[in-house]
Order: C-alpha cells, then structure tokens, then sequence
C-alpha cells in the first residue's frame, strides 16, 4: 500500500482525503437541501447543527488536502489526455478547491448574520464574529446556496470525465484513485 504519490497513482492518504471530501460535501449539501422540510424547532436546529458540522469538515479537508498537494506532487497527466483536456481538469480542480473554502465561509457568515452561533458536532462553539444583520443574511445566504448549486455541476462534471476515462479511454485515470485499483495498465 503506498502511502504518496507517485508518478502514475495517488497514495493512500491522498485517495482517503479525496473520497471523504466527496463525501462530506455530498451529505453537506443533502442536508443543506433538506433543513427546511424539518419542522420548525428542535428537529431542524438538529439537522441544521449536523450541516454546519458536515460543512465545517469539508473546510478542514480542504485545507488538509492543499497542504498535502504542496507536499506530494500528485502523478502526471495520463498520455491519452489532450492538452485541452488536461487545461479543462486543471480548471474543474482549481474551482473546486475555490468552492470547498468559499462554500463553509459563506455558511458560517450566513450563519452568523442570522444571529447564531456555530456549533461543531457538540465538541465546540465557534462564537459569531459579525453582528445579526437580516439583509446580510440574506444576501449571503444566496451566495452560499449558488456555489452549493455550482459546486453540483462541477463536481458532475468531474465525476463525468472520469468515468469516461475509465469507460471510453479505459485509461487508469479513475483506477489510480481507488486503493484496490492496481498501477498503470
Ligand atoms: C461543503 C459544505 C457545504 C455545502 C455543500 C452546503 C450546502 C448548503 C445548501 C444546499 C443549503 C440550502 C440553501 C437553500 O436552498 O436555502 C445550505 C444552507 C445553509 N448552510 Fe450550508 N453548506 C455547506 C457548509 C456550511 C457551513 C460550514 C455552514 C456554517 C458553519 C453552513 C451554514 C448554512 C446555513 C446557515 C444555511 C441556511 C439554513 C437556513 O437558514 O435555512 N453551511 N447549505
């Protein structure tokens, strides 16, 4: 089990960090999307907690994951990828990386302009660093549910041409971000 990365496959604690980030944002999203079908109260705050946590471990792992790609340099681009291609990938892995910070950002400043304070998984309470500003809230709330929409299409959009990597090129593009999916064919 290789533990970096190498020049054709992604290391353990590289494949770890991707799939949970994946995820975390999956479920921070499902439950962002579902909050407001809870019943006012008691059950929605509940829900409304596990987002923010959810949320909040996305923003760690983002920052896990930048501090591991300044480390390990991740494998080359497959030889069956176009320069367009790889430009096109570079541009999808730099928005997401922009959206995993900027989506818990603006959360927790939706958040705090509503007037709450932000607590994780019932460990911590991150106090409200602005003030209770409804116009804010509603302003930043917006943004928050845009990047979570924009968030969706790009991470389709990623998930999509690896699948067609593996599918149509059958290259080891998707294999070498599984840990049972052996080195380069
Ligand atoms: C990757 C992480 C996250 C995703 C994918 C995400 C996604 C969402 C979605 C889809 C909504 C529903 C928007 C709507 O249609 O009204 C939402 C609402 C919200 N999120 Fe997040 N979110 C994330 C992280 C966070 C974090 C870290 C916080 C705060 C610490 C947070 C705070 C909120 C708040 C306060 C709302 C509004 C709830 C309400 O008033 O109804 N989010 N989020």
């Amino acid at each position: 089990m290789q533990m970096r990365n190498s020049a054709d496959r992604f290391g353990l604690p590289a494949q770890a960090l991707h799939w949970l980030t994946a995820l975390c944002m999956l479920a921070a999203w499902l439950l962002g999307t579902v909050v407001d079908d809870f019943p006012r109260g008691e059950p929605r705050a509940q829900v409304l907690a596990l987002h923010w946590s959810v949320g909040c471990l996305v923003l760690a792992l983002a920052l896990g994951r930048l501090a591991m790609r300044a480390t390990d340099r991740p494998p080359d681009d497959p030889p069956t990828m176009s320069r367009w291609e790889a430009g096109l990938a570079r541009i999808a892995h730099l928005l997401l990386y922009a959206i995993m910070i900027a989506l818990p950002l603006t959360g927790f400043a939706t958040a705090f302009a509503q007037g709450r304070t932000v607590s994780i998984f019932g460990l911590f309470t991150v106090p409200a660093m602005i003030g209770a500003d409804r116009a804010l809230a509603r302003s930043v709330k917006g943004v928050h549910e845009l990047l979570a929409n924009g968030m969706l299409a790009v991470a389709g959009f990623h998930a999509l041409a690896a699948l067609r990597h593996h599918f149509l090129l059958h290259d080891d593009v998707l294999r070498r971000m599984l840990p049972w999916g052996g080195g380069r064919a």
